[in-house]
């Protein structure tokens, strides 16, 4: 079967998990050969066995997000081999918790380096190479957590907000050359980077009920599929959102449009 991606080409990093593993299984089971980073060549490769057999195709390219370097000789490769790209997605992150004064500032750095340098290390090289290709579009994974915060995220909510800031920076730098930027907010979606948090805040509960937990924060009552996250972000890649640029989509079952504080009988 062929898809409407069909000959594009597509950079996503974060790619060997979780939202970035969603992205690359849903464009390549639509036509799109994807050049999948991550730090973990092995999750890539998991990826690669998923996917095979669909009408795309994943190319792994085993790095970290935060050298700048590999980077470049990834893009290169990307040059090299298909001229550039026609869409970037940067949904590589870390979480890690801690109020201001409970985060040490190693962890504070990382934060920003991974979720933040991360994103800006991506699209620097990543812009080069859809203006090889006559413009496109990238999408940056923010978070519900850009608007809102729990308590203790106060490195990881700094990031998530400054995400925001660099989408609208890059709209209106690059708007001109046909590259749109806009980023996408989730809520809680099932992921290893959840499963994890529910097992560091399970205390003996199994893991599932606190996903459950959190999934009834959101008024939809769960949490988000990988794949409902992807969808999202391929409207935004694509050209029925041609006049979308600098915007943020929340993605996030209506976690932030509601109060906490609820009537007494509710
Ligand atoms: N899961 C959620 O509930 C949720 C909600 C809102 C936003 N997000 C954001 O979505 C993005 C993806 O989250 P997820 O839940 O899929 O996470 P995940 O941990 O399940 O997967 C993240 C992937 O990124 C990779 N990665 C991490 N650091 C990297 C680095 N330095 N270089 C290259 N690859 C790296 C990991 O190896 C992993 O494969 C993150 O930016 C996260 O902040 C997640």
């Amino acid at each position: 079967m062929t898809g409407s991606w069909d000959g594009r080409v597509a950079l996503v990093t974060g790619a060997g998990a979780g939202i970035g593993r969603g992205v690359v299984e849903l464009l390549v089971g639509r036509g799109a050969v994807v050049v999948g980073v991550d730090r973990d060549g092995g999750a890539l490769q998991d990826v690669a066995g998923a996917v095979a057999g669909a009408p795309g195709r994943l190319e792994p390219a085993v790095a970290s997000v935060t050298d700048p370097a590999r980077l470049a000789a990834v893009a290169e490769e990307i040059r090299a081999g298909h001229g550039g790209v026609d869409a970037v997605v940067c949904a590589a992150g870390i979480q890690r918790y801690g109020s201001v004064d409970t985060t040490d500032p190693t962890t504070y750095a990382e934060v920003m380096d991974v979720n933040v340098g991360g994103a800006f290390n991506t699209c620097r090289v990543g812009v080069p190479l859809l203006r090889a290709r006559g413009g496109g579009a990238v999408v940056l994974v923010s978070s519900a957590q850009a608007y809102a915060s729990q308590r203790a995220v106060a490195a990881y909510t700094a990031s998530k907000a400054a995400l925001l800031g660099l989408v609208r920076a890059m709209a209106v730098d690059h708007a001109r050359e046909g590259i749109r930027v806009n980023a996408v907010c989730p809520g809680s979606v099932d992921t290893p980077m959840l499963r994890w948090a529910a097992e560091r805040f399970s205390g003996g509960r199994p893991a599932e009920d606190v996903v459950a937990e959190w999934g009834r924060a959101h008024p939809l009552g769960r949490v988000a599929r990988p794949r409902e996250i992807a969808e999202a972000v391929e409207f935004l890649l694509s050209e029925r959102a041609s006049f979308i640029t600098g915007a943020d989509l929340k993605v996030d079952g209506g976690l932030t449009a509601g109060l906490a504080a609820a009537l007494p009988k509710d």
